[in-house]
């Protein structure tokens, strides 16, 4: 069994808490929030042990990891201090904030020998597995260009201050980039050589980053383009028969009904809200989760990411593939940590996986304001070699 621990007991792990608990080889024995009312929500619902600070959680001698939910400016910090104390780590994305940050998670689980595993993000779906494995099947064959779009509500969901601020990690890049940016890495199947990207921030009542376009060239030749926008007007679910990005039906207008529920209330009390201070989510969607549409065109055939599964639009017309529901949503994240500490198998999503992502989104920053290509492979060298 791995004995676990949850450090920040928000909606990041109101949403992965439910799946790790329902695997048969996790146990989770604490979680840990400065927060009283999510500590007593999570002690309620989780049959957990609670904690109010990180140190104390890591005393426990009866947690082999962690799942770190804090904040993306704690990532670092918590991931280190886990590792130190010879914790294996689950660490939420994006891996942390600055690539130098990332770079230190990567080498205090290498120094310990702990595995470390970052997710869940978009990348883990069902349908973008199955789609990794019709490219790499032979099937539809190499991935020579992919389309990934999202049109969301993200900038007009409650948040925290730090959530709307670039420095802290804030906006759509870093927070929704890094679930488009492990789509297409896993497609593609290569590392990324380029990226030439815009950035927009145009609501003045709500200063952020919140939306982007970007190019992304990979070392094997293929491209993808991404479009992101938070700005809760049209919505991408609309071309997904209203599966939700969590997997669950929903109504048309549901982003507006978000802006309205922001203007309306107390943001702060609405965050919190949505954490264990309010109670974990249902688990069994009828859909898989998804991040927008994606669509990637391949040698063979073109591929067409669904609620579903993956459509294969061949030589002979669309063929539906379904990808088969989990259990409980966010199953195979769990069953990939599972397996990582347990069994030893090394995570597609690990900290070297991570830092990648987080470089491509630091290119696509850059590449903004500069207004020219950048590699994401160059900004981790000259990480490197400071001193
Ligand atoms: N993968 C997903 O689907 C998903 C969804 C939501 C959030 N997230 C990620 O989860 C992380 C947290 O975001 P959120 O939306 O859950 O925020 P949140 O504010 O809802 O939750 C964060 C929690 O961490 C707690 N916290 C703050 N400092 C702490 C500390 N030092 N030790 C322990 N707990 C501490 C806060 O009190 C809060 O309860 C982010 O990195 C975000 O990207 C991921």
């Amino acid at each position: 069994m791995l004995r676990l621990g949850i450090v920040g007991l928000g909606r990041g792990a109101v949403l992965t808490a439910p799946a790790l608990a329902a695997h048969p080889r996790i146990e989770i024995v604490a979680g840990c929030d400065p927060g009283a009312d999510a500590r007593a929500g999570f002690a309620a619902q989780m049959k957990a042990r609670s904690y109010a600070d990180l140190e104390t959680l890591l005393c426990d001698p009866e947690i082999d990891a962690v799942y770190i939910a804090s904040p993306h400016e704690s990532h670092a910090a918590h991931t280190v201090a886990a590792a130190r104390a010879g914790k294996h780590v689950l660490v939420e994305k994006p891996m942390a904030v600055t690539l130098a940050n990332a770079a230190r998670m990567a080498e205090a689980a290498r120094a310990a020998g702990t595995v470390l595993m970052v997710g869940p993000s978009h990348g883990y779906d069902a349908p973008v597995a199955l789609a990794a494995d019709l490219i790499a099947d032979g099937t539809a064959g190499a991935a020579h260009m992919i389309h990934a779009f999202a049109y969301t509500d993200f900038l007009y969901r409650p948040r925290r201050p730090a959530e709307l601020l670039r420095a802290e990690g804030g906006g759509v890049v870093l927070s929704q980039g890094s679930h488009q940016v492990d789509v297409v890495r896993r497609l593609a199947g290569s590392r990324v050589k380029t990226v030439r990207a815009w950035v927009g921030d145009w609501d003045a009542a709500r200063r952020a980053d919140g939306a982007f376009t970007a190019l992304l060239t990979f070392e094997n030749g293929a491209a993808a383009g991404l479009v992101y926008s938070g700005y809760a007007r049209y919505d991408s679910d609309a071309r997904a028969g209203w599966a939700g990005e969590l997997g669950m039906p929903k109504t048309p207008g549901t982003q507006a009904r978000t802006r309205a529920a922001l203007a309306a209330g107390n943001e702060g009390a609405a965050k919190t809200a949505r954490g264990f201070a309010a109670g974990a989510e249902a688990v069994r969607a009828p859909y898989h989760e998804r991040l927008g549409s994606v669509i990637a065109c391949c040698a063979n055939a073109d591929l067409e990411l669904t609620p579903e599964g993956v459509v294969v639009h061949g030589d002979a017309g669309p063929e539906l593939r379904m990808a088969p529901l989990p259990p409980v949503r966010r199953y195979g994240v769990a069953d990939a940590f599972a397996r990582a500490v347990l069994d030893g198998e090394r995570p597609l999503f690990d900290g070297a996986w991570g830092l990648e992502t987080l470089a491509v989104l630091h290119a696509l920053l850059k590449s903004a304001v500069e207004g020219r290509d950048i590699s994401p492979a160059d900004l981790i060298d000259a990480e490197r070699s400071m001193p």
